[in-house]
């Protein structure tokens, strides 16, 4: 099967999120079986490193156009896993600084959409498939739709559309329809395509024109019905229920790997801790934290937004910290969560350490060191954290939404089973509650030592999931 994986980020290219782990961890996943051809595709932005650009080989360029606009589409490639990789260059258009949140973002997703579907006829390849990927890949099912009008390696092309966070829709006034986009305004500006509250709305359109629409766990999926998730596309929903799956993200489980990663201090495995023991060492040193082998070290590595749950965090942290426990968080955000972990640090001298940054190895280093991990997240699609936190021994602290809900089975005295802990209410008292049960839990070793190894032995690899896409794919050439 012939796969082309478009997404607006890709891993270990170029990374925002956890949407750059997927496009860089699934495709190979894909790959890996017989018979199927993937390729992905994604923006040559200007943070792309020179250790990358040496690697790629120029294949050709061409213009096309969007709306009246002539564009240039130059276009680089690179193989690596079994995957081809392809690079979309056009300076006017990526050639910034970071990936989002310019003026005219909707002209330049709009542009790398349209390159995706010239692309095929320029390189002499039919795919199967077209996968698209949130808002910024949106537009592609619909300029399929125009381009199967005359371009023959498009004619027996499917789309699957995955959403991986429903709160960014893609959502501009309507004139942007015909003068930027290029596309039909009698076609497309109606309400089972584009049109939203008299504006365009990007996700939505993909939902209608998609043969197949994912998210990234079977949790979403169902929450996606309820207004409070669904910002507005509730009904959208609704109507296309009958072409919509959850499908629970996987992880680069070798990549992610206690025994064989060498990012950490020591290396340990599911039946042996005690590397663990000098990682949280090394942790505690490095970051000025009070040396004890017996604390229980609570981590968090995420965006400080009000929406990943921080309002509970902050409520509650003077009781959490009543609690023989150190805190470390990683991350940047709102200003306010910002300066309440900056404070909190110097109020709890050698307990609190606030690195408001983002910094892969200090990830690597928490992930490995800390004890618990907490992720109370109002929503959370899919989240990758806590299955990465568990793959090195790290017990994870969820609220019961999205994916943290279909990763996190929770720990259940009676039977010793479960992985983490969890809570319901977006709630202070019940996050402290859950805070309360996971401390019990870690100060007895027998109960401790089998929530680590039954969290280090779990299944996050893209198995399963990645054989669900290609029931998917199949299902929709039949
Ligand atoms: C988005 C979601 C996150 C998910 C990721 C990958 O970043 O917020 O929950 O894990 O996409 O699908």
């Amino acid at each position: 099967m012939k796969i082309f994986f478009a997404s607006s980020e890709v891993a270990p290219f170029i990374k925002t999120g956890g949407l750059a782990d997927v496009a860089g961890s699934l495709p190979p996943a894909l790959a890996a079986k017989p018979g199927n051809d993937v390729r992905v595709i994604l923006p040559l932005y200007s943070g792309i490193s020179d250790t990358w650009r040496s690697q790629m080989t120029f294949v050709k360029y061409f213009y096309f156009h969007l709306g009246w606009r002539s564009c240039y589409c130059g276009l680089f490639q690179l193989e690596r896993n079994n995957v081809t990789y392809y690079f979309v260059d056009n300076e006017t258009y990526f050639k910034r600084n970071g990936l989002y949140g310019h003026f005219d973002d909707g002209e330049r997703y709009a542009y790398f959409s349209k390159a995706v579907v010239e692309i095929p006829a320029q390189i002499g390849w039919s795919p199967d498939i077209i996968h698209c990927n949130d808002w910024q890949t949106a537009l592609i099912p619909l300029y399929l739709r125009e381009a199967k009008k005359g371009v023959p390696e498009l004619s027996g092309t499917k789309t699957v559309y995955t959403i991986h966070n429903i709160e960014y829709q893609g959502r501009y006034g309507n004139s942007i329809l015909s003068d930027v986009f290029g596309l039909d305004y009698n076609t497309y500006f109606n309400e089972s395509m584009l049109s939203f509250y008299n504006d365009v709305n990007l996700m939505k359109g993909a939902i209608y024109a998609s043969d197949f629409v994912t998210t990234v766990s079977p949790n979403y999926a169902k929450e996606l019905s309820y207004a409070f998730y669904a910002h507005g596309l509730e009904g959208v929903i609704a109507e296309n229920q009958h072409k919509i799956r959850g499908i629970l993200n996987g992880i680069d489980v070798d990549g992610f790997n206690a025994e064989k990663d060498t990012k950490i201090p020591a290396n340990f495995s599911s039946t042996d801790f005690a590397g663990k023991a000098k990682c949280k060492e090394e942790l505690q040193k490095q970051l000025g934290l009070n040396v004890d082998p017996d604390v229980a070290i609570i981590g968090g590595i995420s965006r400080l937004v009000s929406h990943k749950g921080f309002d509970l965090v902050v409520n509650a942290f003077d009781r959490i910290m009543e609690h023989n426990v150190q805190f470390v968080i990683l991350g940047t955000g709102e200003y306010g969560f910002e300066e309440f972990f900056r404070n909190a640090q110097a109020r709890y001298p050698g307990r609190v350490s606030a690195n408001i940054t983002y910094s892969a190895p200090l990830s690597s280093a928490i992930y490995a060191g800390a004890d618990l991990f907490l992720m109370p997240s109002i929503a959370e699609p899919c989240g990758l954290s806590q299955m990465i936190a568990m793959r090195y021994g790290t017990v994870p602290i969820v609220r019961l939404t999205g994916g943290l809900k279909d990763s996190v089975p929770a720990y259940e005295p009676e039977e010793d089973t479960g992985l983490g802990f969890t809570f319901g209410n977006i709630n202070a008292e019940d996050m402290l509650d859950a805070v309360d049960r996971a401390l019990a839990a870690y100060a007895d070793k027998d109960v401790w030592a089998g929530l680590m190894k039954r969290g280090m032995e779990a299944d996050f690899s893209w198995n399963k999931s990645a054989e669900e896409y290609m029931d998917i794919y199949r299902s929709i050439l039949e």
